[in-house]
């Protein structure tokens, strides 16, 4: 990228997750254009065009189980999960939602009443929707019960059955649960391999639907269309928005199609799944696959991940590394042994990295996250890593 000034940057943020192809991909410039000349909107409410049906089979495809599905289109993250808490209470007729502490789901009023990543995102703005219950995410770093995994043989998971679901959250009131596969705005944080799976069986065990947040990280981000994938969980609705039509605003949920039974009118907007949108769309899908780039995010995000982690024997400011694919996370601590986290010192690390040509950006109290294009090649990574390393390694010079 390069800004008014002509000073080139090197991008470890896609303008937050959304930039799969990079900016200004040729094929999907050409898609924009090539769209624009034919049909620039019509409701799809009430009619139906060529790319909105074309785009919408592919997703049926491309997310988890193989029931028949149907999709809703909106422009935004956030109205993709507004949909599917609508689509999860009309369809079960029951009222709570469960969610994570650390979550991020939007700012729309029904959203924000999700979302728990940072007191500013709510402050002044109560009463939300009383409906939803947080409960603790799997950060095992920092455990919120201050255990250690295996052994604490993951009391995060008994912990919404025992302490939630049967003391105050009546399961038989629950609609769904909201999960991020890996916790984007909250700081990047991957959860064990077994959490999933034991997640999903109390969830089916209540009759509460799973929905799968994967506006951050789907698209291929972490080398899966979806990320849930990586743990063989089937989620009742699917969200994407951000990278799905690489810049573009587009939304949606995908959801079983007896899933989705709510009636016409109960749920619609004027602009989702626009005709141009979709085009662009449908040509991030067809470049995933053709360039194999959820294979490079795989290569290139664990080449990332090893560099970090050299770095993280350098210098004791960097106290975690994780992530899957091209969605990983560097926590910054003052100390490795206290684990005091560093957010100051983080965000002179990002300012450095921005004065000297790398584009990035934080998540969570004290985290920084690294989520290139997924076209990126080890020789930019490099590069944008050297940036950083000189960052880090004098921002580490000043730890006491
Ligand atoms: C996991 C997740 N869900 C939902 C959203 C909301 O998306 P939007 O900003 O498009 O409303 C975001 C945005 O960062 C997100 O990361």
């Amino acid at each position: 990228m390069k800004d008014v000034d002509g000073n080139q940057y090197i991008d470890f943020n896609s303008g937050i997750a959304v930039l799969a192809l990079g900016q200004c991909h040729p094929r999907v410039v050409k898609a924009i254009k090539d769209q624009a000349e034919k049909l620039i909107h019509y409701s799809w409410t009430d009619f139906y065009y060529q790319p909105i049906i074309d785009l919408g089979e592919q997703l049926t495809r491309i997310t988890p189980g193989s029931v028949s599905k149907k999709v809703f289109f909106c422009n935004s993250g956030a109205e993709a999960d507004e949909a599917a808490m609508k689509m999860a209470r009309w369809h079960t007729r029951k009222p709570l939602f469960l969610a994570y502490t650390g979550a991020f789901h939007g700012r729309t009023f029904g959203t924000m009443a999700l979302t728990a990543s940072k007191p500013v995102q709510r402050r002044h703005f109560f009463p939300l929707l009383s409906e939803v219950t947080h409960v603790p995410y799997p950060y095992c770093y920092r455990c919120p019960f201050g255990l250690t995994y295996p052994e604490c043989k993951m009391w995060c998971v008994d912990f919404i059955e025992e302490e939630v679901l049967k003391k105050f959250h009546p399961a038989e009131d629950t609609a769904a649960m909201f999960v991020e596969p890996v916790q984007g705005e909250g700081g990047y944080v991957v959860p064990p391999d077994d959490y999933f799976p034991r997640l999903k069986k109390i969830l089916d065990k209540y009759g509460i639907l799973i929905v799968d947040d994967e506006i951050q990280s789907g698209m291929g981000r972490t080398g899966k269309w979806c990320a849930i994938e990586h743990w063989g969980v089937t989620p009742d609705i699917v969200t994407f928005a951000k990278a799905i039509a690489s810049g573009l605003p587009l939304g949606a949920a995908v959801a079983a199609a007896e899933l989705m039974d709510w009636e016409g009118g109960s749920h619609a907007n004027t602009f989702g799944g626009n005709p141009v949108a979709c085009a662009a769309a449908l040509q991030v899908l067809d470049v995933i696959r053709e360039e194999k780039l959820m294979e490079n995010a795989t290569r290139q995000g664990a080449y990332l991940m090893k560099r970090l982690k050299e770095m993280q024997q350098k210098y004791p400011l960097i106290g975690d590394v994780r992530g899957k694919g091209l969605m990983v996370g560097a926590e910054f601590v003052k100390d490795q042994e206290t684990k005091e986290p560093a957010p100051k010192e983080l965000e002179e690390v990002m300012n450095k990295c921005f004065r000297r040509g790398l584009a990035i950006i934080t998540a969570g109290k004290s985290t920084m996250r690294f989520a290139p294009p997924l076209i990126i090649t080890r020789e930019i990574i490099d590069e944008g890593l050297e940036i950083f390393e000189g960052a880090v390694k004098e921002v580490n010079a000043q730890l006491g």
